[in-house]
């Protein structure tokens, strides 16, 4: 399924989801190229229709296929994920605002530790394998609206989303 109107940046995805037989480090790369593309160029929404919901965030198929799934995701002020993995490689850039990023330890099956917090501010891009445990939150803790751009390894039509597991805080225990 492409949801993209425009022939440039479907192409661009299309090429990617190509790449993504190819090797691990060699698809991140050319995620991470895919992303400074996209950066430069933020047109590529434009037919998209974006979901914003307050208090929560929402993810926006941008382009899908049996490969990967590319999603915008608007994150209200306020809102976050779970404490997650993935099962697939996540590959994001931040296209508006900041997000911070709060990786965590795992104890046990259900729980993990905050080890690390990090700001993402628009610009940023980060990419990674499902090589795991992976566990971490992403949090709009600022009071303007965030959009973020996340291309996954998976097939929409398969699977709900990216998480693998989801876990609580140690001291929710
Ligand atoms: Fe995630």
């Amino acid at each position: 399924m492409v949801i993209l109107q425009d022939a440039d940046h479907t192409e661009l995805f299309a090429h990617l989801s190509a790449t993504s037989l190819a090797s691990g480090a060699e698809y991140l790369k050319a995620g991470r190229e895919a992303l400074v593309r996209l950066l430069a160029d933020p047109s590529f929404l434009d037919g998209v229709k974006l979901e914003r919901i307050p208090g929560a965030y929402t993810r926006n198929l941008v382009f899908g296929d049996e490969r990967i799934a590319v999603y915008a995701i608007v994150w209200s002020a306020g809102s976050q994920t779970s404490i997650h993995d993935h099962h697939c490689s996540c590959c994001f850039a931040i296209l508006s605002g900041a997000l911070q990023e709060s990786w965590y330890e795992p104890v046990d099956k259900t729980h993990g530790v905050a080890s690390k917090t990090f700001t993402r501010a628009a610009g940023e891009i980060a990419c990674m394998l499902p090589t795991g445990p992976n566990l971490h939150k992403m949090l709009n803790a600022s009071d303007q609206e965030a959009i973020s751009i996340h291309i996954y390894g998976y097939d929409h039509r398969t699977r709900a989303s990216s998480i693998d597991c989801e876990y609580l805080a140690l001291e929710e225990r």
